[in-house]
């Protein structure tokens, strides 16, 4: 009963908070006098997003769907901002003050492993997460329960990570912050990236599937499915989704036409070879002491 109250209440706040967004957004350059104002809204969104409140894009009867409101929450943060030095021993940095760099504290139960890496405030964070040096994740992200991010990896504005999700060394997740209604990188739970994969674009990838290391995804990048005889592809009103447990790995296609078939060239093409197996479990298994 508490907790549903509290959610309720929870809902009020933040139906009234969008509501002030939209209208702070929609007027463009803000004069001095509303500056302060807006602010003071924006500082009450921006907690809500750095505590998972909000999102920018969230899953409705199995579709994601975007959430315009929170991107323009961001961009009204950008646009309020203004440029602050920010000292860290000896090196200093430049950003907007809006937007600084997140601090953890053992209560909040993320592993940030000494090193390099760098959140930006305004991305969340949930318990249970690892960080290993040195990565990025930038404004706008939600990273679900007991992903680990690793090495060199990204996660760009508004990408969507699920729980348990493994992002390996390298892997790189590109950031959808403009169109505001454009859909975000949704990558779901039980994902794993292998390293120096590429997912771009506003791409979802569904639960459980693989990407071999490798693997590249834009929205122009057709996917073969060699156990299922389809070709998945984005289209103007829809992003490429990867199904649930295919295991992608990174092939090529020879080009049938023109100079291109003379000079015996190939293009790039991401395959799924199979769906997720026991054999593949074994080939992405963790070491759970690590956790
Ligand atoms: C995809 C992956 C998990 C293998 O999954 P799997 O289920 O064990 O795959 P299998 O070994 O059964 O291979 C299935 C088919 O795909 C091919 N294949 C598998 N991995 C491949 C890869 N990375 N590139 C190209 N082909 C690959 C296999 O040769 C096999 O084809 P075949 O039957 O014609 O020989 C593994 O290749 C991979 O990329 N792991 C990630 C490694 C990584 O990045 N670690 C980072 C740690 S930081």
């Amino acid at each position: 009963m508490l907790a549903e109250l509290g959610a309720f209440i929870l809902r009020t706040c933040m139906h009234k908070l969008r509501a002030e967004i939209e209208r702070l957004y929609a007027k463009g350059s803000l004069p001095v006098e509303v500056a302060g104002q807006a602010r003071q809204v924006f500082q009450e969104f921006h907690h809500a997003l750095t505590h998972g409140q909000v999102r920018a894009a969230e899953k409705h009867d199995d579709h994601w769907r975007v959430n315009a409101w929170v991107k323009q929450g961001i961009l009204l943060g950008f646009r309020l901002g203004d440029l602050e030095e920010i000292s860290s021993g000896a090196f200093t940095f430049v950003d907007k003050d809006t937007f600084p760099a997140r601090r953890f504290g053992v209560s909040d139960r993320v592993r940030v492993v000494p090193g390099g890496s760098s959140v930006r405030s305004g991305a969340y964070i949930a318990p249970g997460v690892i960080c290993m040096p040195p990565m990025y994740v930038n404004v706008g992200a939600y990273v679900d329960e007991g992903t680990l991010i690793d090495s060199h990896a990204l996660v760009g504005s508004c990408a969507q990570i699920g729980k348990r999700v493994h992002l390996s060394a390298a892997a790189q997740i590109g950031g959808v912050l403009e169109p505001v209604g454009a859909l975000p990188v949704i990558i779901e739970d039980d994902v794993l990236l292998g390293g120096n994969c590429g997912v771009y674009e506003g791409t979802q990838v569904l639960s459980g599937a693989v990407l071999g290391a490798g693997v590249i995804l834009t929205r122009a990048t057709p996917v073969y499915d060699i156990v299922r005889d389809e070709v998945y592809r984005s289209s103007s009103d829809s992003p490429l989704v990867i199904p649930e447990n295919a295991v992608v790995v990174p092939g090529s296609r020879a080009i049938a036409k023109g100079k291109a078939a003379e000079w015996g060239l190939s293009l790039y093409t991401p395959i799924i070879v199979k769906y997720r197996d026991e054999k593949t479990q074994g080939s992405i298994e963790l070491e759970d002491l690590l956790r």
